[in-house]
């Protein structure tokens, strides 16, 4: 039985006073108790990382665990702007979003980085949320299932598929981030099972236990579906995660599934 997870991508949004407010609703609702999360459903938070000693000061001792959006692949030196793994783990942070599609596309992140960033990420014990998925254009010529699968070959040839014992896969198609477009149940469950499938011609343990997350406009009133899917194991959440009460309705429905 893999345990569901459900993160929230702050994107480049939030401020001092707003991140406050946000964590202290959550952190209100949580420990009075209205999720039983600890047991159900693991929460991770991503904020902008300038904030993560806030975020991570505040959720000390709750279940809401914190998580960067991007970390570079080397150790230390000359890399104008990146964030290292030895960083991550001052702060005690122990996930990181690897290969966002806005990553990829607004900043060139190559299929091949992204994999240095995986395993980078592993051997330093941190999890890598590794992202995937198509642009409307790749759906549209019938290239999702080829695309995807692609993305996370790559990071098996790199890493090996015992990474996949450690790090979570998230299928974002690019066309539903952010647009109110979320795939359907059905379209993100055939893409989950190909990327199950993946794994699977790999290693049958290591498929059956490593979560994958959907993400992509994710919301309080599309979570329930899209989590009852068989090989959906939890979100990735943009938008609805600077939402408290969304939040907490997608966390709700990530641990009833
Ligand atoms: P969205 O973003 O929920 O706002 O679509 C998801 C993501 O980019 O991780």
């Amino acid at each position: 039985m893999r345990k569901s997870l459900v993160a929230g991508n702050w994107k480049m949004n939030g401020n001092k006073a707003s991140i406050e407010g946000l964590m202290d609703g959550l952190l209100a609702s949580l420990n009075s108790g209205s999720i039983s999360a600890s047991e159900s459903v693991d929460i991770l938070v991503c904020p902008p990382t300038v904030y993560l000693s806030q975020v991570a000061g505040k959720a000390a001792g709750s279940v809401v665990k914190t998580g960067v959006q991007n970390v570079s692949q080397f150790e230390a030196g000359a890399y104008t702007g990146e964030l290292s793994l030895a960083m991550l783990k001052d702060f005690d942070c122990r996930y990181a979003l690897v290969g966002h599609s806005e990553r990829r596309s607004l900043f060139g992140e190559t299929d091949d980085q992204v994999a240095e960033k995986c395993a980078a990420a592993l051997e330093a014990g941190v999890t890598p949320i590794l992202c995937v998925g198509e642009s409307l254009e790749q759906r549209d010529a019938g290239e999702a299932l080829a695309v995807v699968t692609e993305q996370v070959q790559v990071v098996i040839k790199r890493c090996g598929i015992a990474a996949f014992n450690t790090a979570v896969i998230a299928y974002e198609p690019v066309w539903a981030i952010g647009t109110g477009r979320t795939a359907s149940p059905e379209q993100a469950q055939e893409v989950h099972a190909a990327i199950r499938a993946v794994l699977h011609d790999a290693d049958a343990e290591v498929a059956a236990a490593t979560r994958i997350l959907y993400g992509g406009s994710v919301g309080a009133t599309n979570a329930t579906e899209l989590f009852a899917q068989r090989d959906i194991d939890g979100g990735l959440v943009g938008g609805a995660s600077l939402k408290v009460d969304d939040f907490l309705a997608i966390c709700t429905a990530a641990a009833a599934a």
